[in-house]
Order: C-alpha cells, then structure tokens, then sequence
C-alpha cells in the first residue's frame, strides 16, 4: 500500500481524534520505513531520500526515527538471517561455540553479511524458550536443542538456497 492511500483516522477510528497531526505522521513515518524494508529487506538511503521528498519530512528526521527502532536494518542482508541465542540459558549450553561455528563456517562476524548474500549472521539476548538452550532462530523460526547434527542441516539448507 502506499503511504498517500493511508486513512489514518479510517484505520484508527475514534482514537485518532486524541493524536495529535504530529503522532500520526510518526505512525506514517514508521509504516512506510516498514514498508520500504519488507521490500528491499533493508532501508537503503535512496529510498529514504525519496520518503523524505514525499512526506515533506528532513531526511535527519527519518534517520532519526529510523535508528530508534531495532527492527531497521540500513546494510543489505541475507537471504537468509541467522539468530544465535547468547541468553544466559543458552551460554551455558554451548550458544558461543555455536556462534563460532557459524563463523567458521560462512567466514563472517557477528552482524555481517556473507559476499555472496546467503546468510547474514546476527545474536540475540533470548527468544524466551530456554528450555530448548542452545536456541537459534532461522529466518524467524525458532529451532532448540541444536546439535551438531541440526547444525549441519540449516548449513546444508542456507547454501541450498541460492
Ligand atoms: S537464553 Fe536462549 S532462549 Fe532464553
């Protein structure tokens, strides 16, 4: 959808009467930023240049809201998006060996991007299952107990899928 077919007091009804011009613009803001990313799974600038002419908003203030927001990403990433559970249920259950695994494996670092786009490899505090420790998420599907065995198979199907 595009940012100028949205109704923000049709979407919102009667509680947009307590927003002020300013909250629904921000509401605006952050559903085109939305959209721009699930389109280019990233918010390159180009297109945040363009938002910025369209919405009659300063490019500083787009960054601004932007980097607010842990959801954005401003480099490219993979086709694939690896998540290593670094809480402290998954630490104790092998989680930096399995981050290091990754490494070794794809040749990059936490929070980068394979060359070739296949994987970018990131961490998080804990996805709240640690009862499955070590704990990764795939392209937003949780997968616990990792072994080594399960571990080869996502590697298996990261590079199956380019
Ligand atoms: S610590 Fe990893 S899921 Fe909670």
């Amino acid at each position: 959808m595009k940012i100028e077919q949205i109704n923000v007091d049709e979407k919102i009804g009667h509680v947009g009467e307590v927003l002020s011009s300013e909250q629904k613009a921000k509401g605006l803001l952050i559903h085109a930023l939305q959209q721009i990313q699930k389109h280019h799974n990233y918010l390159p600038e180009e297109e945040l240049k363009k938002l910025s002419k369209k919405l009659n908003v300063p490019l500083s203030e787009i960054y601004s809201t932007a980097t607010f927001y842990k959801q954005f990403y401003f480099t490219p990433r993979g086709k694939n998006v690896a998540c290593v559970c670094m809480g402290t249920a998954c630490h104790v259950r092998g989680a930096g060996e399995l981050l290091n695994q990754f490494k070794d494996e794809f040749k990059i670092g936490e929070g980068e991007t394979t060359e070739d786009m296949s994987l970018t490899l990131e961490t998080v505090g804990c996805v709240g299952c640690c009862g499955l420790a070590p704990v990764i998420t795939v392209n937003e599907e949780v997968v616990g107990e990792v072994t080594e065995e399960k571990f080869e198979d996502i590697v298996k199907e990261i590079r199956s899928s380019m």
